[in-house]
């Protein structure tokens, strides 16, 4: 039996979702009581969904496709164009074993190197100031920690100009106006710099190690046998420098965590170890990152008796499917130990995407995020003291991407 989607009414639902952000879709997935529902974005038909059965079809490759879905607002500040979140079927699959080729254990051993040993070079400055913002700070820890760790030389004079511009990419993904611009521009420059590394190690003036980004992806051959172009492995090493430094995002939220929580603190100090991937875990669930994933129809099929049309814009709720109550109890509970019975399911725990790392769209950078966050958390908890001041910590449930509004400011950093 067809069954027809609920269909909100209007003409066009973008203001509401720039309005109620990352509670668009999961505020009409609960007053219409079902997984899914129609509704007009950017001046086209859009059906959005979540839950994990919808995740499971929104990553099987037959039903959905990414070429021209995310809207080119999007490409010239976050993504880029012509990157491998474009791409589809064999091509996106060549280029993504690209990326995950750069995330064997040995790569991400060198990661937690390099994460602790700049940490522990910034404290020493921390140490000297009467306060610092986390948020702030972290840009930079995480620009110096993806630059060395893709084979990027950084000047320590070019480090606050880099660092800027990496976080307004990050910062004005939803952006309009003036925001907007200001992305666009630093997109550019971002990009320049990217362009001229390629160009420095194809010409041989520069000769990165072999298992780093700059390098593969400067050397990485497409499916004709053809060195990807400049612009496009420029897109691609910024597609690894840009959302290592967007880590400064989730570390900022695990020291908001540690802070509102203080039992996890001492739990994590009684800790083997183990307590701090479930930890980590439970931040990535519980605090908003990516509010939903994009794709489109790619032929006509139905599920649970709805007609999905080919080429109609689909979104996945990735924010309310961690927060789903039928796949989380006390979804907005802090909860870490949730974790222990969790079955490993791709599809009910999606804050960076679901499915298969190599064969569908999830992250690359998934085991990144988790491994850095896990230095700075047990840094955070092990080896530093510091006072956290009165300021407003609030993190808006609106514009995306959600940053506590303060920053984090702490005071009184000391090693111990
Ligand atoms: C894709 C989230 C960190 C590299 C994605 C997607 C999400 C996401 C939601 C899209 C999934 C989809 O389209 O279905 C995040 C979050 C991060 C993070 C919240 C935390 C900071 C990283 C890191 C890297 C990375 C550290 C690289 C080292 C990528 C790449 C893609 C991607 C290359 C495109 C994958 C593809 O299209 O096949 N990420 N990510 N991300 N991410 Fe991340």
């Amino acid at each position: 039996l067809q069954k027809t989607i609920p269909k909100e009414t209007g003409i066009d639902h973008s203001l509401d979702l720039l309005r109620e952000g990352y509670m668009f879709i999961p505020n009409r997935r609960h007053s219409f009581q079902q997984d899914l529902f129609a509704t007009r974005l950017l001046g086209q038909r859009a059906v959005c969904m979540g839950g994990k059965e919808a995740a499971e079809i929104f990553y099987d490759e037959t039903k959905f496709k990414r070429s021209s879905a995310a809207p080119k607002r999007v490409q010239k500040t976050l993504f880029g164009e012509k990157g491998v979140q474009t791409l589809d079927g064999k091509e996106h699959r060549h280029r993504k074993q690209m990326f995950m080729s750069l995330m064997e254990p040995e790569q991400l051993e060198l990661l937690h190197t390099i994460t602790y040993k700049h940490l522990d070079l910034m404290t020493t400055d921390w140490e000297k100031e009467s306060s610092m913002v986390m948020y702030e700070e972290a840009k930079k820890l995480m620009t110096r920690v993806a630059c060395e760790w893709a084979g990027i030389p950084l000047w320590a004079s070019e480090l606050d100009k880099r660092a800027k511009d990496l976080g307004t990419l990050i910062e004005s993904s939803v952006s309009m106006g003036v925001q907007y611009r200001k992305g666009k521009n630093a997109r550019k420059r971002s990009e320049n710099w990217m362009k001229d590394l390629i160009a420095q190690v194809r010409n041989k003036e520069r000769n990165p190690e072999e298992d780093t980004a700059l390098y593969t992806i400067a050397w990485h051959r497409d499916l004709q046998g053809k060195l990807l172009e400049p612009d496009v492995a420029a897109v691609e090493l910024l597609n690894i420098i840009r959302p290592i430094v967007a880590i400064a995002i989730y570390i900022s939220f695990t020291t908001l965590a540690l802070h509102q929580f203080p039992e996890q603190k001492y739990k994590l100090e009684e800790s083997e170890g183990e307590y701090y991937q479930l930890f980590v875990q439970e931040v990535r669930r519980y605090y908003p990152f990516f509010p939903f994933a994009g794709a489109r129809v790619k032929e006509d099929f139905t599920w649970r008796g709805y007609h999905f049309k080919k080429g109609m814009l689909t979104l996945l709720d990735l924010y309310g499917t961690n927060h789903d109550v039928h796949l989380w109890e006390n979804p907005d509970k802090f909860y870490p130990e949730r974790f222990t019975d969790w079955e490993g399911s791709p599809f009910d725990f999606i804050p960076q995407g679901g499915g298969n790392h190599y064969l569908g769209h999830r992250c690359a950078g998934e085991w990144v995020t988790i491994q850095v966050m896990k230095v700075v958390l047990d840094y955070l908890v092990n080896r530093l003291d510091y006072h956290v001041p009165l300021q407003d910590l609030s993190f808006s449930m609106v514009s995306m991407p959600s940053i506590p509004k303060s920053g984090i400011k702490l005071s009184k950093v000391e090693k111990v």
